[in-house]
């Protein structure tokens, strides 16, 4: 192992709009600055797989040492990540799984019991026979199939769990339709994909004067205005399961794969349930680590300038020294 080698690594980020894959690539960045030796590029494909591909074709040509993919959806990713990992270049996929067991690891949490967990939330925060309305994710990834599955796997069994209605699209109109057509006192729980549907299915039931008869449920949890853990606080959402992004532990694990060392190629991350009960301990323990994460790159851009004018002192020093 030479100390002071370069590590390239390449991520392919699937989508690039959203408050999640921001923190993502964010935590990302700030556990590569904690090594000099790494070098990130990351590349975002804006919801296109021909993107995706094209991206992760061009780190494959820049011979990126560790390769790490967020990948769009499970199937017509296989090939580039193949022919990746068959070149010998370490794949980590992240968040999101593929139909090929060609890639290193996988760091993520399990999204089957993503579902099984708000299913289990749901049964157990009511004592009548209630009934369901799923709003399912639209893509073909990995963890709109398996929330979905946990969800209903566990539902299915809870005898107080009477009916679960399902739609997959997500537009307005269609919601807006489901809540003229069925009878929305019909439903008790609106089970979401994430937080980001949720707030929209809670703002076209608000619009509707329909929101305080239906109790919202989403996946992700994060801090900031528009995240879930404020909409807990706000009373719009009943519960979110807080669903990690695993940046930092991606970088980490490059690192590792790169040293040599010997890594579980399965790596699961934790899933919490948030609440009311718990969102104000979530947020506050969220903003001391943002405080700390900033107090690091603060300090990090400190020894750079520091670095920088030594440099700039040291090279002074030797021109005045050649006079
Ligand atoms: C963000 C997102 C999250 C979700 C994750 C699943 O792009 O949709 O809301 O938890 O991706 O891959």
């Amino acid at each position: 192992k030479k100390d002071n080698e370069v590590i390239k690594i390449g991520f392919s980020q699937c989508i690039s709009t959203d408050q999640w894959r921001k923190d993502m690539n964010h935590s990302m960045m700030v556990q590569t600055s904690l090594y000099p030796n790494i070098n990130l590029k990351i590349s975002e494909a804006d919801r296109s797989i021909e993107k995706q591909i094209d991206q992760i074709e061009s780190f494959i040509n820049e011979e990126v040492d560790v390769l790490i993919v967020s990948p769009l959806e499970t199937k017509r990713i296989v090939p580039v990540i193949e022919k990746a990992y068959n070149k010998g270049i370490p794949v980590i996929l992240i968040d999101r799984k593929i139909d090929s067991d060609k890639y290193t690891a996988f760091v993520g949490a399990d999204n089957i019991a993503v579902g099984r967990m708000a299913a289990s939330y749901i049964a157990a925060s009511t004592k009548n026979s209630i009934n369901v309305l799923e709003i399912k994710g639209t893509d073909n990834s990995s963890p709109t199939l398996e929330r979905s599955l946990g969800f209903h796997q566990v539902a299915e069994r809870e005898s107080k769990i009477n009916k679960i209605v399902s739609i997959e699209d997500y537009s307005d109109q269609k919601f807006a339709n489901v809540l003229d057509t069925l009878d929305v006192t019909d439903f008790d729980y609106v089970y979401s994909f994430n937080d980001i549907l949720a707030r929209w299915a809670w703002q076209v039931a608000e619009n509707k004067g329909l929101a305080d008869q239906l109790k919202f449920v989403g996946v992700d949890g994060l801090v900031g205005p528009d995240g879930g853990i404020n909409m807990v606080l706000e009373g719009k959402l009943e519960a979110t399961v807080l669903y990690p992004t695993g940046g930092a532990e991606a970088i980490k694990l490059a690192r590792r794969i790169h040293e040599g060392e010997k890594i579980q190629k399965n790596n699961s991350l934790n899933i919490t349930l948030i609440d009311k009960l718990n969102a104000d301990i979530m947020k506050n323990q969220y903003e001391k680590i943002s405080e700390q994460q900033e107090e690091l790159e603060r300090q990090l851009e400190a020894i750079d300038i520091q670095e920088q004018k030594y440099y700039v002192q040291n090279n002074l020093l030797k021109v005045a020294m050649a006079l």
